[in-house]
């Protein structure tokens, strides 16, 4: 079967960099397919997936130390167009007979690259000097024999070189990260002047693919699927509607710990107006009942989980002729390559609806395996779904139960809602929304001494937290002007009950953590 949005790969192979993942989104933004698989790939199973390019990424490792990563020597005669970033042109010299040696200094931050000569790569630079991206401690002091520098920088003599017939290159710096001016337009000559890539892969293309996927696999049979209110089960659900009307049964579980409005939301969208079949479960009591006292933000995670998985198996069992599951699983989620998964997966416990029992002999439907969450997004607009839910702020599965510090209690999450709902508002309508990674109220279990009136009181503190970050593994505080931080802690003060005092959260991650618990 042709299938022309995979027809052309781009296979990256990862050494470990923390910016591999940039690379593939690089490569896929601009219109090519491409998979990250482990440096140690063998070499036949490279050969089978034909790739029209390879990428060597970089990594923290230096080429002549004992246990560096390499891949196969022979995948630089494979007659494929290659790219080395960075430690990937370092093993490319070390393979071929080049050398590599430690820099005088570890060069780190921007550099200036003079391009001497276009050879594919720098085609369209006019020969200009551009500004890059560098982070290395090791350099290139001779080029693999027959190889010649094409482009250079104070710190780099060889900053960038190819081989006679410019098919095979190596970079120094980084033309994944936004710092490097150029580096689109890098990536874009790879893939279209050395591979001969025609960009194939869209966002529509993918729908179409995918679409018949799903109606080819699940032909008669019936899914069942959980919404959660964020955007990867919601674009699951639209994508998997539309290729089987009808066929998808879509359960919610409103466990008592969303935000304000969530539910209603969801209830309008998904079931008025994408007319899903949309099962709401209200279990509100039984989760607050599982949580009371319950102090500990890890066991405050398990009994939501534990207590998630039981809801959704009871509400799925009603549905007898069930035999798909549903999951908004994305492509970060099935990498193999340990470095882009971040450490907070294993910091906190992360509960998604994996747990289900076997019993159920359910089969997986991952219809966005293959994406990244910006393709999600764009794939959730092309399917149009509305912006509130495409362009929403991750929200943590076990909801407000870990923005209230302590104990969580019915009126903690009335008072928590409120006051959530008021930084949203301004959030909105100071236009820093899509701005943040996540904006957000957290509750405190203490009490602090204010004046109202003539009367003292003594009542909770609100902290503000908002972020702004890449994927949620580092984050900064944000920079909020200080008129949107006095109508925020101005309004509830005055509007919410039981609130005398807001305090804005000013730690960065690490050596904090986003959320509170
Ligand atoms: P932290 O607090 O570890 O959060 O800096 C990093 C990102 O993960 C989200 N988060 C969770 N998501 N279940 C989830 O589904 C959880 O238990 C959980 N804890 C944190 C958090 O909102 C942030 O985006």
């Amino acid at each position: 079967m042709t299938d022309p949005l995979h027809d052309e790969k781009i296979l990256i192979l990862d050494f470990g960099a923390q910016y591999t993942q940039l690379i593939a989104r690089r490569v896929r933004e601009a219109g090519v397919y491409c998979e990250i698989h482990p440096f140690s790939m063998p070499l036949d199973a490279i050969r089978k997936m034909q790739p029209k390019g390879i990428i060597l990424s970089g990594g923290p490792a230096s080429v002549y130390e004992a246990g560096a990563p390499k891949s196969d020597p022979r995948i630089l005669d494979l007659g494929i167009p290659i790219l080395g970033i960075c430690y990937g042109m370092q093993l490319i010299t070390e393979q071929l007979g080049g050398r590599v040696g430690r820099a005088a200094e570890r060069e780190f931050g921007r550099a200036v690259l003079r391009v001497n000569e276009e050879a594919g790569l720098f085609a369209g630079l006019g020969g200009r000097d551009t500004t890059v991206w560098m982070s290395h401690g090791d350099r290139i002091d001779g080029s693999p024999p027959g190889w010649r520098t094409i482009a250079e920088s104070a710190n780099s003599p060889h900053a960038a070189f190819t081989d006679e017939p410019g098919r095979r290159f190596g970079i120094q710096f980084h033309p994944e990260v936004a710092h490097t001016e150029e580096g689109r337009r890098i990536f874009e000559n790879f893939l279209v002047r050395v591979c001969g890539c025609t960009r194939s892969w869209t966002m529509r293309g993918f729908i179409e693919t995918s679409t018949s996927d799903v109606k080819a696999r699940v032909g008669g049979a019936h899914v069942i699927g959980g919404l959660s209110g964020g955007v990867d089960s919601a674009v699951a659900a639209v994508l998997v509607d539309r290729a089987v009307p009808g066929r998808l049964t879509c359960i919610f579980v409103d466990n008592g710990l969303l935000r304000q409005g969530e539910a209603d939301q969801v209830r309008k969208v998904f079931g008025e107006m994408f007319q899903l079949d949309l099962r709401i479960v209200d279990a509100a009591d039984r989760f607050l009942r599982a949580l009371d006292g319950v102090e500990d933000p890890e066991r405050k995670r398990k009994i939501i989980g534990e207590t998630f998985i039981r809801v959704f198996e009871e509400e799925a069992r009603k549905i007898e002729d069930a035999r798909f599951l549903m999951q908004g699983t994305l492509y970060p989620d099935v990498i193999e390559s340990v470095s882009v998964k971040g450490p907070s997966v294993v910091i906190k416990s992360h509960h998604n609806v994996g747990g289900l029992p076997a019993d159920m002999k359910l089969e997986l439907l991952e219809p966005l395996r293959e994406l990244f969450k910006d393709e999600v997004r764009a794939v959730g607009r092309e399917l149009g779904l509305p912006d509130a839910i495409v362009n929403r702020q991750p929200f943590p599965g076990p909801g407000l139960a870990v923005r209230i510090v302590g104990p969580v209690t019915r009126e903690r999450l009335e008072t928590l809602r409120r006051a959530d709902a008021i930084v949203d508002q301004e959030i909105r309508a100071a236009r820093l929304y899509d701005d943040l990674w996540q904006s957000f109220a957290v509750f405190l279990p203490i009490q602090s001494v204010g004046v109202m009136g003539d009367a003292r009181t003594y009542e909770n503190v609100i902290v503000l937290r908002a972020v702004t970050s890449q994927d949620g593994m580092t984050a900064d505080w944000a920079r909020l002007p200080y008129d949107v931080l006095g109508r925020i802690s101005n309004r509830i003060i005055n509007e919410v009950p039981g609130v005398n005092r807001v305090a804005y959260d000013i730690s960065s991650k690490p050596p904090s953590t986003i959320e509170w618990e």
